[in-house]
C-alpha cells in the first residue's frame, strides 16, 4: 500500500487542539498511518530550508516554520481575512492587500519546495483546507505526478462571493490541479459547481466530473465524522465530580466553539435572554456553559467578536444572576478532551449554531458523549454541514432568536422517549459515519481515480 501524505497549515505539536481539522486528521492518521505535514505554529525571523522531524505519534509528522512575514501575508491575510470570511458568508470582513496574495503563493510554493525532496514516487498526497489550495499546482511545477487530493474543512462559497475574490479565476486554476476535490456537504458540490460555471471556463462531463480551465477534476462529498467509539468511550468514563458543583440541581446547557464570528454565539446568548425573559420558570433551573477558547487573535474581526461576547455574556448574567445562580458561564480555556467528553454527557442540550460551518465536529461528539439511557437534546444550525444528515436534531434558523428560544424550551420539556428515540438515529449516523470511514471513502475515490 502506498504511503499517505497529509499537509495542513496546522500540525497539531501540543496538548488539546480545537479545530476540527486537526481532531479529525489525528484520529484517520493514527489508523491509517503515514506523515502529516504542516506549520509548526513557530514565526522566526530565518525559518530553516528543510522541514523538522517530530517523533512520538503513531505516524510521522514533520513541521516548517514561517517568518514573521510569511504569517501575516499567508495565514492572518490572505487564508484568514480573504478566504474564511468569504467561505463563511462574510465579505464584508474581507480585507484585501496585494501582499497577502503575494505571500499566501510566496508560502504554498514554499511548503511545495520543502515536502517535495521527502516525497516518494508512489506516495497518495492529500491537502488539507483553505490556507493550502495552491499546493498541488506548485507540486506539479515541480514534477509531481502521482495522486494529488484536496479536502475542503469550510463550505464552499457561492458565486456571489467568490466574486468578491481579488482574482478568482486563479482559485479555479489552483484546484484544476488535484484530482479530486472533496467537499463536507451537497450544499457545497453544488456552490463549487455553479461558481465555476459563472466565473471560468468550466463543464461537467459526467457525474463527479469536470472540465475545468483545461484540465479533468473530479469531486464529490465526503462529510467529515468523528472516532465515535473511542469518544463514546471517553465519555462514558469521564471525570465528572467536581466539575458539576456549579450546577446546583440545574440543568445544562453546553456550547463548544473556537471563538470565531461564524459560529453565532452571540446569536444563541440573546436567544437565552429571550427564553429567560419569557419563561422566568425556567431561573436557576438552567445553566448555559459556553466554552470557547479566543482564536486568531491578531485579526480585528476576532477581537471583535470576544468583546462582543463578553458583554453580553455580562450583561445578561447582570440581568438575571441571583446569590446562587449565573445563568451564563462563559470558560476562553481549552479543555482537555475527557473533560469536554464529560461535560457534554452532563448537558441537557448541546448547543450548536453556527451562521456558516463546514461540518460543526462538535455535534457529532456531543451525540456520542451521551448516555443512551437519558440522552439529551441536541440543537443544531440548518447552517452547519451536519445539519444535512443530522435531521433529528432540533434543527434551527441561528439568526431567528424566537425560534431559537422555543427550541431551548422544547428541548427543556422533552419527555424521556422522544429524547431516546431522536438520539438514537442520530447515533447510529455518528457511528456509521466515522472518521475511519471519512478517510477510507475519500482515499478509495482517490485511488479509483488514478489506477491504483
Ligand atoms: P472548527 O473546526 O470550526 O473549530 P468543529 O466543531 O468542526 O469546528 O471542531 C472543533 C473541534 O475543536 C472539536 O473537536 C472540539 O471538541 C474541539 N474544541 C473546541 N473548543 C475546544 C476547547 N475549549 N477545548 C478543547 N477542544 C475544543
Ligand atoms: C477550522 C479550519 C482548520 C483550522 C481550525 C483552527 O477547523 O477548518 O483549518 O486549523 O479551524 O484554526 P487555526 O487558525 O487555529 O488553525
Amino acid at each position: 500500500m502506498s504511503r499517505l501524505v497529509a499537509v495542513s497549515n496546522r500540525l497539531p505539536l501540543g496538548d488539546n487542539p480545537s479545530g476540527g481539522l486537526v481532531v479529525a486528521l489525528e484520529d484517520a492518521l493514527r489508523s491509517s498511518g503515514g506523515l502529516w505535514v504542516g506549520f509548526s505554529g513557530e514565526q522566526v525571523d530565518n525559518p530553516a530550508d528543510d522541514l523538522t522531524w517530530h517523533p512520538g505519534a503513531s505516524f510521522e509528522r514533520a513541521s516548517f516554520d514561517l517568518s514573521r512575514r510569511d504569517y501575516q501575508d499567508y495565514y492572518l491575510g490572505y487564508s484568514n481575512s480573504v478566504l474564511w470570511p468569504l467561505c463563511h458568508g462574510r465579505a464584508d470582513l474581507v480585507r484585501i492587500e496585494p501582499a497577502h496574495l503575494e505571500g499566501y503563493r510566496r508560502v504554498n510554493a514554499r511548503i511545495a519546495e520543502l515536502l517535495v525532496p521527502h516525497l516518494k514516487p508512489d506516495d497518495r498526497i492529500w491537502v488539507q483546507d483553505y490556507h493550502l489550495f495552491g499546493l498541488a499546482a506548485e507540486l506539479r511545477r515541480r514534477g509531481v505526478e502521482g495522486p494529488i487530493g484536496h479536502f475542503l474543512h469550510i463550505p464552499f462559497p457561492g458565486p456571489g462571493d467568490c466574486a468578491a475574490l481579488p482574482n478568482p479565476a486563479e482559485l479555479f486554476d489552483w484546484l484544476s490541479h488535484y484530482d479530486l476535490l472533496g467537499f463536507q456537504a451537497h450544499r457545497d458540490l453544488s456552490n463549487f459547481t455553479e461558481s465555476a460555471r459563472q466565473l471560468v471556463e468550466a463543464d461537467q462531463t459526467e457525474h463527479c466530473h469536470f472540465r475545468l480551465c483545461g484540465r479533468t477534476v473530479r469531486a464529490g462529498v465526503f462529510p467529515i465524522g468523528i472516532d465515535a467509539a473511542a469518544f463514546m468511550e471517553l465519555a462514558r468514563h469521564a471525570p465528572d465530580e467536581d466539575e458539576m458543583r456549579f450546577l446546583t440541581g440545574a440543568q445544562m446547557m453546553i456550547g463548544v466553539d473556537r471563538l470565531d464570528y461564524s459560529k453565532g454565539i452571540p446569536q444563541r446568548f440573546r436567544a437565552f435572554q429571550l427564553l429567560l425573559e419569557k419563561i422566568p420558570d425556567l431561573h436557576e433551573k438552567i445553566v448555559f456553559l459556553q466554552i470557547a477558547p479566543p482564536t486568531r487573535e491578531e485579526v480585528e474581526a476576532y477581537r471583535d467578536i470576544r468583546e462582543e461576547t463578553e458583554h453580553l455574556a455580562g450583561r445578561i448574567n447582570g440581568q438575571f444572576a441571583t446569590i446562587n445562580w449565573t445563568p451564563i458561564r462563559f470558560i476562553h480555556r481549552p479543555i482537555p478532551r475527557n473533560v469536554l467528553a464529560g461535560l457534554y454527557r452532563q448537558g441537557r442540550i448541546g448547543l450548536v449554531t453556527p451562521l456558516a460551518d463546514g461540518m460543526n465536529l462538535v455535534a457529532k461528539e456531543y451525540v456520542a458523549a451521551q448516555d443512551e439511557d437519558d440522552p439529551g437534546v441536541l440543537i443544531l444550525s440548518r447552517f452547519a454541514g451536519a445539519a444535512e444528515t443530522m435531521d433529528r436534531a432540533l434543527i434551527i434558523n441561528p439568526h431567528d432568536p424566537w425560534e431559537l428560544a422555543g427550541a431551548m424550551a422544547q428541548a427543556m420539556r422533552m419527555s424521556r422517549e422522544e429524547r431516546r428515540s431522536r438520539h438514537a438515529d442520530l447515533l447510529a449516523g455518528v457511528v456509521e459515519r466515522d472518521v475511519g470511514w471519512w478517510s477510507r471513502t475519500y482515499l478509495d475515490a482517490l485511488a479509483a481515480g488514478s489506477g491504483g
